[in-house]
C-alpha cells in the first residue's frame, strides 16, 4: 500500500500565521505538523509516499524532508497543486504515483494518538472498496465543521454529510482514507461543491453508493490542527502532555 499526504490548501482559518508559511509547517510541540502524518504512515508500514502541496512555501518541504530517508520513508515523491481546488483535486495529482496499488490518504493537519496499523491491516484484508476512520465527537458545533456519517447501526455507512447543519451522528470522518484503484475513475467525474472545491466526501459517498465503504472507529485522541486556532492549540496541548502515534 502506498501513502499520499495532502498538505496544500490556503490555511485561511489560521491566518495570519499561514500568510508566512504553509499550515503544515507550523510547529506542533517539537516538530512541524506534517511530521506527525509522516510518522503515522511510516509506523504503520507505509514507506512509499507522495506529498502533495502548493503555494509559495512548497520549497520548504524539500528543506524539511529531502529524500525522506531521515524520516523512515523509503521513496518520497512530490506533487504541486496550482490552486487550492479541494482535497479530491489534490489527491487526483497522485494518480500516476498510486496507479497499480491501493492507497492510504492522510490530511497533513490530522494528528492521532493511536497507531494506524490496525486500520491498514483491516483494509488489506478488505476485498475491494474504501475505508474511512471515524472518531467520536460530542459537540454538535464541532461536528458542523467536519464530515459526519449517517450509520445504520449494523456497521454500515448510509451516507456522509459534509459540514452538516444537523449532524446525523456523533462521529467525525477523520482525514485518513483508504481507497482501491477505482478512486482514479471517480475523481474525474466530480463536480465542484458550493465552496468551489472537489470534495473528498463526494468520493466517499460514491463508495457508499456502491456498497463498498467500510469503517473503523479510532481509539484515543484525534485532532484536526487546521480547523481553527483553538483546535491548533488543543492539538499542541495534547501532544505535549501525552504524545501521539503510539505503537
Ligand atoms: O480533518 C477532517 C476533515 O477534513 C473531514 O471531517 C472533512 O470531511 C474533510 O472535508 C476535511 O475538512 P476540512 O474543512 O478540514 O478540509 P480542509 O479544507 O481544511 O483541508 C484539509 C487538508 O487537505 C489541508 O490541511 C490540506 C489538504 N488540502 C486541502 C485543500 C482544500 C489540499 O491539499 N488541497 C486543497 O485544495
Amino acid at each position: 500500500m502506498k501513502g499520499v499526504i495532502l498538505a496544500g490548501g490556503t490555511g485561511s482559518r489560521l491566518h495570519p500565521l499561514t500568510r508566512i508559511t504553509n499550515k503544515h509547517l507550523l510547529p506542533i510541540h517539537d516538530r512541524p505538523m506534517v511530521n506527525f502524518a509522516i510518522e503515522a504512515l511510516v509506523n504503520a508500514g507505509i514507506d512509499e509516499l507522495m506529498l502533495v502541496t502548493g503555494g509559495t512555501h512548497a520549497g520548504e518541504f524539500f528543506r524539511l524532508l529531502g529524500n525522506g530517508h531521515e524520516h523512515g520513508i523509503d521513496r518520497l515523491f512530490y506533487a504541486y497543486q496550482e490552486e487550492a481546488g479541494g482535497i479530491a483535486e489534490a489527491l487526483g495529482l497522485a494518480e500516476r504515483f498510486g496507479a497499480g496499488d491501493r492507497i492510504c490518504v492522510m490530511l497533513a493537519d490530522n494528528v492521532l494518538e493511536s497507531s494506524l496499523r490496525p486500520a491498514v491491516e483491516n483494509f488489506s484484508a478488505q476485498e475491494r472498496g474504501a475505508r474511512i476512520l471515524l472518531s467520536p465527537v460530542e459537540e454538535v458545533e464541532h461536528l458542523q465543521h467536519l464530515g459526519v456519517p449517517e450509520l445504520n447501526g449494523d456497521g454500515r455507512v448510509i451516507r456522509i454529510v459534509e459540514k452538516p447543519s444537523d449532524p446525523p451522528s456523533k462521529f467525525a470522518v477523520t482525514g485518513i482514507y483508504f481507497y482501491d484503484e477505482s478512486v482514479w475513475d471517480v475523481i474525474p467525474t466530480l463536480k465542484p461543491s458550493g465552496r468551489g472545491e472537489l470534495e473528498i466526501t463526494d468520493v466517499n459517498n460514491w463508495y457508499v453508493d456502491q456498497g463498498a465503504m467500510q469503517y473503523d472507529v479510532l481509539e484515543g485522541f484525534w485532532g484536526d490542527a487546521g480547523e481553527s486556532i483553538d483546535a491548533y492549540y488543543a492539538v499542541n496541548d495534547f501532544v505535549r502532555a501525552h504524545g501521539v502515534n503510539k505503537p
